[in-house]
């Protein structure tokens, strides 16, 4: 089963990574959405290659609401349904980044924002690890082709993405290069395989010293299927 060979492929190379450095990465166990409507003014570099960046949700309430999220099947040259980390949700073929965005726009009508590269990444496991981990070697910064345009106009923005080689995708990298979010509330929430949220919520914070950083959630790709109730759980903790 893909996903199966996925966890053996990544946990070879954890552990041979882990023999060479002698340590097993700086994962950092820790735990862990919100309201909104509007007419998010998104940009295109170029034409989006899969469905629009942008789909609005209810409204629920005064607070504007952006859920960012980087789904790596969105942004591959491979048929989703054959890349690294897919989650068929009724019928629709996902990441779980976007998965778990789904619930959270649908809980807080906040909207939602795909975050898109230049780069196809590569849809089968092995490539797709040793790109990224060539990637953060080299403090490699995708290009982005999908931009905020309006961000004045929301007061928190969900921001969600896979943990890779312990960390944040360097895409998140240049995500929080291009925007400044002083003054906005972030709400991280991840999905891993073993690392948790790896640190990452504390990155964030660094990355983004002006903005107020709050509880985020992490969810393992073994659970992520069956997480909905504890992404609402976690959204009613921050008052959604
Ligand atoms: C390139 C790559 C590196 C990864 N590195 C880690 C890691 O360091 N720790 C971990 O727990 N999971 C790791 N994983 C597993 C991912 O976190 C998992 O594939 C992801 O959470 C699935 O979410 P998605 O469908 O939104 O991509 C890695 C996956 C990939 C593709």
């Amino acid at each position: 089963m893909k996903r199966r060979k996925w966890i053996a492929l990544f946990l070879s190379y954890v552990l041979t990574l882990s023999l060479l450095a002698g340590c097993g990465g700086n994962a950092e166990p820790q735990s862990g959405g919100e309201t909104a409507d509007n007419e998010a003014d998104i940009l295109e570099d170029s034409e989006p290659d899969t469905e629009a960046a942008v789909v609005s949700a209810d409204d629920t309430g005064g607070e504007k609401i952006l859920i960012a999220y980087f789904a790596v099947a969105e942004n591959s040259d491979v048929d989703a349904i054959s890349s690294a980390s897919v989650l068929a949700d009724d019928g629709e073929a996902k990441g779980l980044s976007k998965f778990l965005s789904d619930i959270i726009a649908e809980r807080t009508g906040g909207e939602l924002f795909s975050i898109r590269t230049e780069e196809k990444f590569p849809g089968e496991y092995e490539p797709l690890a040793n790109h990224a981990k060539e990637e953060q070697d080299n403090g490699v910064l995708p290009v982005l082709t999908s931009h905020i345009g309006n961000l004045d106009e929301y007061d928190t923005v969900f921001i969600g993405y896979p943990v890779w080689w312990y960390t944040l995708p360097q895409v998140m990298l240049s995500f929080f290069e291009e925007y400044d979010f002083s003054g906005k509330t972030l709400i991280p929430f991840c999905t891993h395989l073993g690392s948790r949220s790896g640190g990452t919520f504390e990155r964030i914070a660094e990355l983004e010293p002006d903005a107020t950083v709050r509880d985020g959630f992490f969810v393992s790709m073994e659970d992520a299927a069956d997480a909905e109730p504890d992404v609402l759980q976690w959204l009613a903790s921050l008052g959604y």
